[in-house]
């Protein structure tokens, strides 16, 4: 395979489009490798929350599993849909939407695997759709819950504009929860060693992150906002935020996920998890 040179990484501005278009293609072309090197950790059919290994099984931050029964839900950035697939399994009748199509014939496949595996043909396939987060294909008022495990929101450029979709879609009295990378640390080097564990830049500092080409078009980018950014977007959205929650690293997991490590989880917070509720 004939490969171009190694992308370069920096700090500047990239607006939606950009954003947008870097990270759908980057998606699509890493979508194998992601689910090859996070598939086993995933589990086809888990509601993992991050790295730490939170499990909604046991967090229960949707709500108890059992109030999920008979409920819409929409998963956003949803990926190959295993979390997806956990709230089918409780009884919710869940839509899973992403950005790129290469993740969503993960999906397709995981479905296809669960409907061969289900001797009775109980398994049903899942609602899938193709859509950026930043313009949601629904009506207003679709759905009880929406969900999102680091899907979207780390990697969109107008994030406000995403909580306003959320609130557009929701149903008065409906949750709205998501996990991403922790804001602080945007301040220190994304590296599973010790490498990670000295501050290196301004955690105020919102310049995106961008991987781009020999042209200067980006191929990879991910936003940064600050957890006081964070609660004035929700709130500007009409939502209210009820809960945040800093999974801490549990001593079972051994595991690193790219800069997520049990060295770095002992010392400092990796995921934020925020729950929020329409008015
Ligand atoms: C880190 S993966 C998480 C996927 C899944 N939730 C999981 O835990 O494996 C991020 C996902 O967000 C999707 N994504 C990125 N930007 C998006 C956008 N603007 N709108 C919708 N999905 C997006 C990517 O295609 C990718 O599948």
């Amino acid at each position: 395979m004939i490969q171009g040179p190694e992308p370069e990484a920096t700090r500047r501005s990239a607006g939606a489009r950009e954003s947008s278009r870097a990270n759908r293609r980057w998606w699509d072309r890493n979508a194998d490798e992601y689910q090859r090197e996070h598939g086993d950790f995933l589990g086809d059919a888990r509601f993992v929350w991050g790295p730490e290994g939170l499990d909604e099984a046991e967090a229960g931050l949707l709500g108890p599993a059992d109030s999920l029964k008979g409920r819409d839900v929409l998963e956003i950035g949803a990926g190959a849909a295993q979390c997806s697939r956990w709230l089918a399994a409780q009884g919710a009748r869940p839509v899973a939407l992403d950005l790129s199509h290469r993740q969503l014939q993960h999906a397709r496949r995981l479905d296809d695997a669960a409907k061969a595996d289900d001797a009775a043909g109980g398994a049903r396939g899942l609602s899938l759709v193709q859509a950026d987060a930043g313009t949601l294909p629904f009506a207003d008022g679709s759905f009880d819950v929406v969900c999102s495990a680091y899907g979207a929101l780390p990697f969109v450029a107008d994030t406000a504009r995403v909580h306003r979709e959320v609130a557009r879609v929701l149903r008065p009295g409906g949750r709205w929860v998501f996990s991403v990378t922790h804001p602080v640390r945007w301040a220190f080097p994304d590296e599973p060693g010790p490498e990670g564990l000295t501050a290196v830049s301004s955690y105020f500092d919102r310049t995106p992150y961008v991987e781009q080409d020999d042209r200067g078009l980006a191929v990879y980018v991910e936003h940064h906002r600050t957890l006081g950014d964070r609660v004035r977007e929700i709130t500007a959205a009409g939502l209210r935020l009820v809960d945040l929650v800093e999974p801490e690293w549990p001593s079972w997991n051994t595991q690193d996920w790219g800069g997520w490590s049990p060295l770095r989880g002992a010392l400092l917070p990796g995921t934020a998890i925020f729950v929020c509720t329409s008015e």
